[in-house]
């Protein structure tokens, strides 16, 4: 058994409608806290879309649920500095997300000349408001798997240097890369996702091809995944839980030009903890999961506990979406960990 302090998720897409109630139980049932990202359709722009789509998760929330949503707003080329003026003052938006257009899902309206947005960075700097960067160019001449590694090279080396002060958070960092320049820069930090520290892109071909492996950035070799575990259980504040559990319908996933994400709101603790038991170092899972990120946005820890047992269980080959089903990570395989309890969060 191992209990720790209550665990928030830095990164996960709760979506929309009829599919936010069902994964946001999922995710709620997990965590005290999440960051929501914005990629809905039309995007989550401004403090007052953010206000909106929060009230819409509070309401698709089981009875009697803490949880608390963590609202970020969406970059585009078009934002105006003082919204962020008006995102700091909320108490509601924790992050500004910078797509480039076209990186991923639902990314149209990000970013698609940067220096469009030199006085919104100018201005989150001077506030102390967090950019959260998909680092991925997204140029088609550049290789799927490079594309984490040059956006470093050509966009962020360059950010870093304007804007020294700015915190960014590097999400769903992929790469060895990735690890080393958050490692070379102390106002930066990543979070990692569960698959990204538990596959490496041969998983995707296991005797076929594996739709619902299939995420954004991609799975990346062997050497990138060791190199990212090493950094989640070094004991390094600067990088943190972040899920990037993403639902899309079975029939999208399963498709001739299938989507990208995956789901894992519904063991994602679980899944951690068979990453960090790999390496014998399940006694650093409780920073990066309970503390580096509270500490990061500067939010207070939560004083809740969960535990963790060391037990098997079966995931369901299914969840619900709403009017479609949803195939969760690992589907139809045994777990060795499980969330048994769950206690009071303040
Ligand atoms: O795999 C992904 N899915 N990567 C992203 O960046 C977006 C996400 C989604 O929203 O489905
Ligand atoms: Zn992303
Ligand atoms: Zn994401």
């Amino acid at each position: 058994m191992l209990t720790l302090a209550t665990p928030d998720d830095w990164h996960v897409h709760l979506r929309d409608g009829e599919a936010l109630r069902h994964v946001v139980a999922h995710t709620a049932a997990g965590f005290a806290r999440a960051m929501v990202m914005p990629n809905l359709k039309p995007p989550v722009r401004t403090t007052q879309e953010a206000i909106q789509y929060r009230s819409r998760i509070l309401a698709a929330l089981p009875a009697g649920s803490q949880f608390q949503p963590l609202m970020t707003i969406y970059l585009t080329d078009s934002t105006e500095p003082d919204e962020i003026n008006r995102a700091k003052a909320s108490d509601v938006v924790f992050g500004v997300k910078y797509y480039p257009a076209g990186a991923t899902y639902n990314s149209d309206a990000g970013v698609r000349r940067l220096n469009a947005d030199m006085k919104v960075l100018a201005r989150m700097e001077e506030v102390g408001m967090t950019l959260q960067v998909h680092g991925e160019v997204t140029d088609s001449s550049v290789d799927p798997f490079d594309r984490e590694a040059v956006f470093i090279d050509t966009v962020l080396s360059d950010i870093v240097r304007r804007f020294p002060s700015l915190r960014i958070v590097f999400e769903h960092a992929t790469t060895r890369e990735a690890v080393q320049f958050v490692q070379d820069h102390p106002q930066l930090a990543a979070t990692l996702t569960p698959q990204h520290l538990l596959l490496s892109r041969s998983a995707m071909f296991d005797r076929g091809i594996r739709p619902h492996l299939y995420c954004l950035p991609i799975l990346k070799r062997e050497s990138h995944r060791q190199a990212l575990l090493a950094a989640a259980t070094s004991g390094s504040p600067q990088f943190f839980l972040g899920t990037d559990s993403a639902p899309h319908a079975q029939s999208a996933k399963e498709s001739a030009c299938g989507c990208a994400g995956v789901y894992s709101a519904h063991a994602a603790l679980p899944l951690y903890a068979e990453a960090f038991a790999s390496v014998g170092r399940l006694d650093r899972l409780e920073g990066f999961a309970s503390h580096f990120g509270a500490d990061y946005y500067g939010l207070p820890r939560n004083t809740g506990t969960v535990t963790l047992t060391q037990e098997d269980w079966i995931v369901p080959e299914h969840y619900s979406l709403g009017t479609q089903p949803l195939v969760p990570f690992r589907a139809g395989e045994t777990l060795a960990w499980r969330v048994t309890s769950v206690g009071e969060t303040v």
